[in-house]
This record gives structure tokens, C-alpha cells and sequence, in this order.
């Protein structure tokens, strides 16, 4: 894996037939997306990207840190300006999806997206997505995607304490991926989708990638209660729909998936 393979001359040259307004990159800086909403505030264009190869104060979902080590992965944060704020919600989904599409189209792997927004292979987290919006008061001003995705086998060290195991690519698929070809890629998926955004299809194609369909969960929801039950899909609203034990289902809009520990008590 060619690993000093990233600079702005060769960003600028690998994405030159894509619809990306301006890049910016840095060898390291302290989150892209704290970046890209600062950017926003300056006039950012629609379809920028600012992309770094070290993050010294990644930011994941609920506060937590993400962590990218120099020359081991792709962290970089899309800017969009909507002009409407209904498509919001869809664009998180939107990261995971293009993710999901582009290893698809590049490997032979079968990701899958853990709902909302976490990319799995193998069952391991190999990449997160952290939306954020920019207001004026209630003016939608902006749209920052943030993307980390774990390429190689050294972004991922047993002293990191993730909440969901971790994987990287290069791992996962027991060889090399070249991080700019995959950059290029995802962005490909990502503009080509977003003119279908929230669409029967574009919910169709989570779906068919949505982790623990059939299977037992639990999911943690920040400030309510938690929910158990079986996956069953993603409604065309976004929301995820549980079977709950007592056999009632119900649609869940933002929390933590886990996986249900099985009972032992309760197996064969
Ligand atoms: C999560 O899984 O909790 C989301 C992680 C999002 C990480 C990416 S890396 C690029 C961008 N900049 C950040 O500070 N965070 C996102």
C-alpha cells in the first residue's frame, strides 16, 4: 500500500472529474469537520472537501473521540449547501451508503450498514460517519459529512477502547486498499446518490445492506429508555423499525445499536 500516497496535487488530479468545488488538505490538523464548519462560516462553496492524513481531535457521534493515526486511514468532511433542510437527516445515511457502494464496487467484500450510519465488515466497525448542520438562527446555512474509515491494519490498536469492535480494510479483506482510489470512489457514490436522497430506492439499497436484520437487539437512546427486539427495516422515513418482546413494533429515531447478548441459559 503506497501510504505517502496523499497530498493536495494528487487529491486535485484523482478527483478532477468529480463534482467537487474546492479541497482543502492537511497533513494534520485537529478535526476536518470542526474545519469545514468554519469554512462554511467563510463562504465555503457547495461540494467542498477538506481531508487531512492525521486528526489530532477527531470528533465521533455522542461526544465521542475518533482517532486517525498519520497514513493509516481516510478522515475528510464533505460540505454541502442544501437549500432545504427536509433532506437533512438522509445525508449521514447517505456517507454510509456511498461507502458501502464504492468497496463493493472496488472488492469483493459484502459490507453492511449498522444503523443509522456505521459501516461493518466482518460485524466490525471499519468506518463512522459524523453529520453536522450549520444554523442561523433557523437557516439551514450548511451541511458538514464527516467520513473516517480505518484503512490500514495500524488505525485500529487494541489500546483504543472502542464502544463496538473496530476493524480496518486491510485486515478485513486480508489485503491492501489504496486510499485515494477508494476516496474517489466513495465520492462518485455520494454525488450520484444524492440527487436520489431519502428516494423508495435510496431506502431500498440501506436496507438491503442493514446489519442484524432478523436478529435480537438492544438499543440505547440518549435520555429514553432503552429498546429490545428484533430488527426489521429502515421505513422510508429513515427510522428504524423494532419488534419489540412483547410483539409490538415500533420505530426508532436515534440511539445505539449493540447487538443483545444472547442468554446462556437460554441456548441449546
Ligand atoms: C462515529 O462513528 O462516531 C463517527 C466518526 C466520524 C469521524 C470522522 S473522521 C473525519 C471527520 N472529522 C471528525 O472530527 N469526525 C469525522
Amino acid at each position: 500500500m503506497s501510504m505517502d500516497d496523499m497530498n493536495l496535487e494528487v487529491l486535485q488530479r484523482r478527483l478532477s472529474g468529480l463534482p467537487v468545488s474546492e479541497i482543502r488538505y492537511y497533513e494534520r490538523t485537529g478535526s476536518t469537520n470542526d474545519d469545514a464548519l468554519e469554512w462554511i462560516n467563510k463562504g465555503a462553496p457547495d461540494r467542498s472537501l477538506v481531508t487531512a492524513d492525521e486528526q489530532t481531535a477527531g470528533r465521533g457521534r455522542m461526544q465521542r473521540h475518533w482517532v486517525t493515526r498519520k497514513g493509516t486511514s481516510l478522515a475528510f468532511s464533505l460540505i454541502f449547501r442544501p437549500e432545504a433542510s427536509e433532506l437533512v437527516p438522509f445525508y449521514a445515511p447517505l456517507g454510509a451508503l456511498g461507502i458501502a457502494l464504492a468497496l463493493e464496487t472496488l472488492t469483493s467484500a459484502n459490507p453492511q450498514i449498522k444503523w443509522p450510519n456505521d459501516v461493518l465488515m466482518g460485524g466490525k466497525k471499519v468506518s463512522g460517519i459524523l453529520a453536522e448542520a450549520a444554523w442561523e438562527g433557523d437557516r439551514l446555512t450548511g451541511l458538514v459529512l464527516g467520513i473516517g474509515i480505518n484503512i490500514a491494519t495500524s488505525a485500529v490498536r487494541l489500546e483504543d477502547d472502542f464502544l463496538f469492535p473496530a476493524d480496518s480494510l486491510q485486515h478485513s479483506l486480508g489485503r491492501a486498499v489504496d486510499r485515494v482510489d477508494l476516496l474517489v470512489e466513495v465520492l462518485r457514490q455520494i454525488f450520484q446518490w444524492q440527487n436520489r436522497l431519502g428516494s423508495t430506492e435510496f431506502i431500498t439499497e440501506w436496507n438491503n445492506r442493514l446489519a442484524f436484520r432478523g436478529e435480537q437487539v438492544r438499543i440505547n437512546r440518549p435520555g429514553m429508555e432503552a429498546v429490545s427486539g428484533e430488527v426489521l427495516r429502515i421505513g422510508q422515513d429513515g427510522l428504524l423499525w423494532i419488534r419489540q418482546d412483547n410483539g409490538k413494533d415500533i420505530s426508532v429515531t436515534a440511539g445505539d445499536v449493540s447487538l443483545r447478548q444472547t442468554d446462556p441459559k437460554l441456548r441449546e
